[in-house]
């Protein structure tokens, strides 16, 4: 299948911020947006950025009143120095896509090479006519690695190409005061400490006045020319410039490599050292062989997630766009995470949500599991801070994750729909075993995985109580859903606490006999008592449920509100929470996204398949899908209960979400969520996967339309690969031994 995305551009305003993020070149630790080199008019809708990983300002965040420990700052990721910005003048017409003529204007991700392209020709309004190739790379082997191979051919005239390349340090961050899923202005984040030219490389630290951050670029050029140039190397406040100027004839071609390294204090001693080193060293060799590298790292990756749809060939290419997504901002150490957007832009200021874990991570446990153990060492990093923030909130034991976080602060600035969203301990939890059961890694578990699961299981039985009737209960947390705040009860966190509470004790139970349990408890002060305790809490939760419906009630109040009139909301009125208050939604049976839904795909043996289907058909009913989270989520539980053609309905949502811009916000970054979301409605929705304690299991269908689809896992020390036809599963062992999957129909052994 080929991997490769184009897309013909007119270059109107209304296309540029999209095609930023989906052109966007990520390595897990640098992203850069797709941003034309040459900028576009003043005025336009543009995120001009390069991020960092994990490398952030802290800001004030002021509240109204100041209550007691409500937080009062917050992390923002850093947009750092522009180095993508080259200007060209063809012949004294500077080059500008809103002026003159354009002929051709493609923009390509080549997902096959690890690259970016862009293609143009344009006609000045002189009419001196231009071929520009441009090829972008954020190296995955050398991840402070951006380059950018800039060739410029005169098609109709003999004439002086002049070409300014910019290393520009004075750079602000993006801001949109009217969109709360944006910063406001805050104006410039990093003072520029130093910009210079070492010889014929510039270099620039800036650094941030409160976090303490500093980060260093360095750039240096290789020029190809036909004949002589003149270049000269200047400096303005902030910025240096590379220029160069030379003579062309009719069908001669300049060619222009920017190398661009980048450093951070969060994991260099000397960032700028560290800079000027690897673009050194980088440009020793030639740039053919990095992509040659670059080539064969990506080969790998989908070699070791392939997932191919046989009857859909513009599907396919959608799955593969958000695996490729999804690996280029998947963190390649243990100091971040992945951020909701990735590294594709400034949407939620590349904090780490829940959607880390219970959308994302799910797609590198099976294909690429040592990625997901970093999203998993990343929380264990930031445990302590988790404690803090537990005590903060009045917790006598535990940990509590941060709702948004980069470092492990909360940064969520309204707790109603941020803090008090205590499932996201759930969703690690979650992942920590789902980790466990498919890698089998129990070093992981003895280092670090049972830990957090006691510390989070301590803080769910510290936040609940017993209530008159026995049951234990969880009053005032906030599900999934962002349209129901501040509840008792609400199933889908109960779900998560009672199976996190139960997962932690079970393994220090099975493994009491191991000195590195012991030592653990020991550290840690749980006593027999304390997780005889938490076992029966979780044994004792309380999962509301209705007898008249026959459903489960996302939390205790829920039924007796008005039922929201969705069908007369005006379409205009969508996402509902930027058109009405949200005390006023909080009022209603209206639901942002899956929450009770989501319980039956992750907890599917707490409820009948009868319950089950009335509340999703129920649910289905009130819920809006403002939130990118949602579709993918009602696709696979609608494959599990086996509404086939409605599972169907709702992976076409979420599949092409960015690709199609759906929610009108992709420009913001791309819904890393979704994306994970979509390929577990193929895997675990479509073929039913599943992985429990008591092994590995398929459950397919065939969406009509599709001859056959076939996706890789990774399962303990086997790779598998699973095709799915009209004649049932057949599971090929690649790697591995024996082992035995339930449902399929053939099993096969070998390459
Ligand atoms: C969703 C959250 C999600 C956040 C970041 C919100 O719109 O409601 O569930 O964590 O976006 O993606």
């Amino acid at each position: 299948m080929k991997r490769i995305i184009t897309r013909q551009e007119n270059f109107e305003e209304k296309e540029v911020n999209l095609h930023e993020a989906l052109f966007s070149n990520a390595n897990g630790y640098i992203g850069v947006r797709g941003n034309v080199e040459e900028g576009v008019p003043n005025g336009w809708n543009t995120m001009r950025g390069t991020y960092i990983n994990g490398v952030y300002e802290i800001i004030p965040m002021k509240q109204a009143e100041s209550l007691c420990n409500l937080i009062e700052k917050k992390q923002t990721m850093l947009n750092v120095a522009d180095t993508q910005t080259i200007c060209l003048i063809a012949d004294g017409d500077v080059f500008d896509l809103t002026t003159g003529k354009i002929i051709v204007n493609e923009r390509v991700l080549d997902m096959e090479q690890g690259v970016t392209r862009r293609h143009v020709i344009w006609v000045s309004p002189d009419g001196k006519e231009i071929e520009l190739s441009v090829t972008r790379m954020t190296s995955f082997l050398i991840p402070s690695l951006f380059t950018i191979e800039y060739n410029v051919k005169a098609l109709n005239f003999d004439g002086l190409i002049e070409i300014k390349s910019y290393h520009i340090a004075d750079v602000k961050n993006y801001s949109n005061p009217d969109d709360p899923r944006l910063a406001d202005d805050s104006g410039a984040l990093l003072n520029v400490d130093v910009v210079k030219w070492r010889e014929d490389m510039s270099v620039a630290v800036s650094s941030t006045k409160v976090s303490g951050i500093s980060v260093a670029s360095a750039v240096s050029h290789r020029l190809r020319l036909p004949g002589k140039a003149e270049i000269s190397y200047g400096k303005e406040e902030g910025r240096t410039l590379y220029h160069v100027k030379a003579e062309v004839k009719q069908g001669e071609e300049l060619s222009l490599i920017k190398y661009s390294t980048f450093s951070d204090s969060v994991r260099e001693d000397d960032p700028e050292e560290f800079a000027r080193e690897t673009l050194k060293e980088a440009m020793r060799g030639n740039l053919a062989d990095i992509y040659e590298k670059q080539k064969e790292y990506v080969t790998e990756f989908f070699d070791n997630s392939e997932m191919e749809i046989d009857g859909d060939e513009e599907l396919g290419q959608a799955v593969n766009f958000n695996m490729y997504q999804l690996f280029q901002s998947a963190t390649r150490d243990k100091h971040c995470s992945i951020a909701a957007k990735g590294l594709s832009g400034e949407g939620y200021e590349g904090h780490y949500f829940w959607d880390t874990e219970m959308y994302v991570a799910p797609f590198f446990i099976l294909t690429n599991p040592e990625l997901a153990k970093n999203i998993l060492q990343y929380r264990y990093g930031i445990l302590d801070k988790a404690r803090e923030n537990a005590a903060l909130l009045g917790h006598k034991k535990g940990a509590l994750y941060p709702w948004r976080t980069i470092t492990g602060e909360e940064c969520s600035g309204y707790f109603p729909s941020g803090t008090a969203a205590y499932h996201i301990n759930g969703a690690i939890a979650y992942t920590i075993v789902q980790y466990y059961l498919t890698t089998g890694d129990i070093d992981f578990m003895f280092d670090q995985g049972e830990e957090m699961l006691l510390e989070t299981a301590r803080l769910w039985f510290d936040v609940g109580n017993y209530d008159r009737a026995g049951h234990f209960v969880i009053n005032e947390v906030t599900g999934p859903d962002e349209y129901t705040c501040m509840t008792d009860n609400n199933y889908y966190t109960n779900c998560c606490a009672a199976y996190n509470m139960s997962m932690a004790v079970s393994f220090a139970e099975k493994h009491s006999s191991s000195k590195r349990v012991k030592e653990l408890l020991d550290k840690l002060g749980v006593t027999t008592k304390e997780l005889k305790e938490i076992k029966m809490a979780a044994e004792k939760m309380y999962l509301p449920y209705d007898e008249e419906l026959g459903i489960n009630p996302q939390d205790d109040s829920f039924l007796q509100k008005p039922v929201w009139d969705l069908k007369n909301t005006p379409r205009e009125e969508f996402p509902l929470l930027l058109h009405y208050h949200p005390l006023h939604l909080y009022r209603y049976q209206v639901c942002k996204q899956a929450d009770t839904v989501l319980a039956y795909f992750l907890f599917e043996d707490g409820q009948s398949k009868e319950v089950m289907k009335k509340s999703f058909e129920y649910y289905e009913k009130i819920t809006t899908h403002d939130s990118s989270l949602s579709t993918c989520v009602f696709s696979i539980v609608a494959s599990r209960l086996g509404m086939h053609k409605k599972a169907v309905e709702y992976f076409g949502d979420s599949i092409k979400l960015d690709l199609l811009n759906t929610h009108n916000n992709s420009g913001d970054g791309v819904h890393t969520a979704n994306m994970g979301g979509s390929y577990m409605a193929i895997v675990n929705g479509f073929a039913g996967l599943r992985i429990t304690a008591e092994g590995i299991s398929v459950d397919p269908f065939l969406p009509s339309g599709w001859k056959k689809y076939s996706f890789k896992i990774r399962y303990k020390k086997s790779l598998l690969k699973f095709t799915v036809s009209k004649s049932g599963a057949v599971c090929e062992v690649l790697e591995g031994d024996k082992i035995v999957v339930k449902g399929v129909n053939e099993m096969r052994y070998g390459k």
